[in-house]
C-alpha cells in the first residue's frame, strides 16, 4: 500500500522570486577548507596560483553564487591585512578560534581570485571581536576603494589596480556565543555594529550589511539579541543572520531527524516576525531580509572524534571534517525546498561549509577530490530551483516529532524556471515505510508535460560516500507520460527527487 497525496499548483499563487544568493555556501579559514581543501599549490591538479582545479570544477558545477569568506569564529580574531601582500613577508598566526596555526599564505588577495575562477562572489566577513569600527572600514576601503587613499593604494600597490567590489558584508560572527572571540551582550554588539555598518557604508554606499542574529535558535537569548540588536542598529543594515545545524544524535528518532526541517522553517517565520515588529515600533518603511548564512547537518558530537582536534597549533588539521549519510541528504533536500518556501524573506543562504569543513565536496590531501551525499540535492536545487518559487499547496498525512513539531511526509517546492518553460518540483517522501503517490493538479497553466524524473534513493539510511566508492547519487529517467492539467508522481520512501515538467 502506498500513502496517497495532493498537491495543488495555481499559477498565480507565488511565494516569490528566488535570489540565486539562496543557494550560497562558506569557506572559512578552518581544518582543511582552505589549505589542502580548495588550496594546494602541490597537488597535481594546482594552477599557477595553488588552486586544486579537480576542486574548481566541482565548486563551479554547483553554480554556488557567493561564499561568504574567511569566517565564522575565525573571523573574530583575523588581521587581514596579514593575509595580504608579499606571501615571504607575511606572519605566521596563531587562530584562537580553532586552536590552529594559519600561515596566512591565502588572505583575501587570493581568495578574490579563486573566487573569479570559481565564477562566484564574495560576502565578505569582519572582524568586530578582537576589533572594531576603524578596521571594518579600512577593510571595505581596501577592497572597495577607487579613489587615491592610504587601503585602495594598499591594494594597489599589491598588484591589483581594480577594486574587488565586494557588495555584501557580515558585521562579524556570531557575536552572542559565549566561544566567540570577545564575544558581546546585544546591546555592546548593536551599538558596534551600527556604527561600523555606517563607517563602511560611508566608504562604500552601495555594499548591503548582515547583522549577526542568534547563533541557532535554542540560545537562551534568541529573540530578545534580534530585538536589541535590530533596534540599535535597523537604520544602516540590511539583512539579520540565523544559523542552524542539525545532528541525527541530537534527535530521539530518524522521523525526528528527518522533520528538521519544520523546525527550520519555524526559526524563519520567528525571525521575519522580530523583524516586522521592530519594523513597525520604528515606523519604518525598510523590510529586513533573512541571511541564512550558515545552515547544514553538523554532528558536533563527532567534533573532538579526530584525535587532531585536541592537539592544538597544528596546520590543515583534519577538524570537522563529517562524513555525510544518505539521510543527511535527505535533510539537506527538505532543507533547500524550506528555504525556497521562504524565498519572499530568506535573500541569502550558506550551505556550510563548501570544501572538507562539514562540507559537500572532500578532498583528500594530494589526491582525488569527491562528492558527499549532500551534494547532489544541494546540485539540483542550486542549478535548476532558479526563478519564481510558486505557493503551492500540499494535501498529505503528517506526523508529530517528539518535540511537538507537526511535520508533512511530504516536504516538497515548486520552482517555475526563469524562462518560464519549465516546472520543477523538488520533494522529499519522508516516510521509512511507504512509497507516496502524489497527485500534481495544475491550475492556470494549460496542458503539461512530464519530462524527467530525478531520484536519490538508497536502502541504507547510513550509506556515505567515499573517494572510492559513490554509494549514493542520483539516477534521471525521461517520463513519458502525455500532455495534461493533472500528473501523479511516484515517491520511494525515503527519497529525494526532482520532477521536470515543460509547459505547452
Ligand atoms: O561552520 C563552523 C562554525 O560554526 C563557524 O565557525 C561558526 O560560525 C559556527 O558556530
Amino acid at each position: 500500500m502506498s500513502k496517497q497525496a495532493k498537491m495543488i499548483i495555481h499559477k498565480e499563487y507565488k511565494k516569490g522570486i528566488i535570489d540565486p544568493k539562496l543557494y550560497g555556501s562558506f569557506i572559512e579559514h578552518l581544518g582543511r577548507a582552505v589549505y589542502t581543501g580548495i588550496y594546494e599549490p602541490n597537488h597535481p591538479t594546482a594552477d599557477e596560483n595553488g588552486f586544486r582545479q579537480d576542486v574548481l570544477e566541482l565548486v563551479k558545477a554547483l553554480k554556488v553564487p557567493a561564499v561568504r569568506y574567511p569566517g565564522g569564529n575565525f573571523v573574530s580574531g583575523y588581521r587581514w591585512e596579514d593575509g595580504t601582500g608579499d606571501k615571504k613577508d607575511r606572519p605566521v598566526s596563531a587562530d584562537l578560534a580553532w586552536h590552529t596555526i594559519e600561515p596566512n599564505e591565502v588572505g583575501i588577495d587570493e581568495f578574490q581570485d579563486w573566487a573569479k575562477k570559481a565564477e562566484t562572489d564574495i560576502i565578505m566577513a569582519v572582524n568586530l571581536g578582537t576589533r572594531g569600527p576603524e578596521d571594518a572600514r579600512n577593510l571595505v576601503e581596501y577592497c572597495n576603494g577607487n579613489i587615491k587613499t592610504q587601503y585602495a593604494e594598499m591594494r594597489r600597490k599589491n598588484g591589483f589596480d581594480e577594486p574587488f567590489s565586494i557588495k555584501y558584508w557580515c558585521l562579524g560572527n556570531e557575536m552572542d556565543g559565549h566561544w566567540q572571540i570577545c564575544h558581546k551582550t546585544a546591546s555592546e554588539y548593536g551599538r558596534v555594529a551600527l556604527e561600523a555598518g555606517k563607517l563602511m557604508k560611508m566608504i562604500d554606499p552601495n555594499i548591503e550589511l548582515v547583522i549577526c542574529g542568534s547563533s541557532n535558535y535554542n540560545m537562551d537569548t534568541f529573540g530578545t539579541w534580534e530585538w536589541t540588536v535590530l533596534n540599535e542598529a535597523y537604520s544602516v543594515v540590511d539583512y539579520i543572520s540565523l544559523h542552524q545545524y542539525y545532528s541525527r544524535s541530537d534527535c530521539k528518532s530518524t522521523e525526528d531527524f528527518l522533520g528538521r526541517a519544520s523546525h527550520m522553517d519555524s526559526f524563519i517565520k520567528g525571525v521575519a516576525a522580530i523583524c516586522d515588529a521592530v519594523q513597525a515600533k520604528k515606523h519604518s518603511k525598510k523590510k529586513i531580509h533573512l541571511s541564512f548564512d550558515e545552515w547544514n547537518v553538523w554532528d558536533m558530537s563527532r567534533w573532538g572524534g579526530d584525535a587532531e582536534a585536541d592537539e592544538p597549533w597544528r596546520e590543515k588539521t583534519h577538524i570537522l571534517e563529517q562524513i555525510y549519510t544518505f539521510e543527511d541528504a535527505l535533510l539537506v533536500g527538505s532543507m533547500l525546498s524550506t528555504l525556497q518556501n521562504n524565498c519572499d524573506r530568506v535573500k541569502i543562504a550558506c550551505m556550510a561549509q563548501l570544501v572538507n569543513v562539514i562540507a559537500p565536496i572532500m578532498t583528500e590531501d594530494g589526491g582525488k577530490a569527491w562528492k558527499q551525499t549532500i551534494y547532489y540535492p544541494y546540485y539540483f536545487a542550486s542549478v535548476y530551483g532558479r526563478g519564481e518559487c510558486l505557493d503551492a499547496k500540499v494535501f498529505c498525512d503528517i506526523y508529530r516529532t517528539s518535540d511537538g513539531y507537526n511535520v508533512p511526509y511530504v516536504c516538497a517546492s515548486v520552482v517555475l524556471a526563469e524562462e518560464k518553460d519549465k516546472i520543477y518540483i523538488f520533494a522529499s517522501n519522508l516516510s521509512l515505510e511507504e512509497d507516496t503517490e502524489l497527485t500534481l493538479c495544475f491550475e492556470d497553466f494549460g496542458e503539461i508535460t512530464p519530462v524527467s524524473k530525478t531520484e536519490l534513493y538508497c536502502e541504507d539510511l547510513k550509506a556515505v560516500n567515499t573517494k572510492d566508492c559513490e554509494a549514493v547519487s542520483p539516477t534521471t529517467v525521461a517520463l513519458s507520460g502525455r500532455s495534461d492539467t493533472s500528473h501523479t508522481i511516484s515517491l520511494r520512501k525515503h527519497s529525494w527527487n526532482m520532477f521536470e515538467f515543460k509547459l505547452n
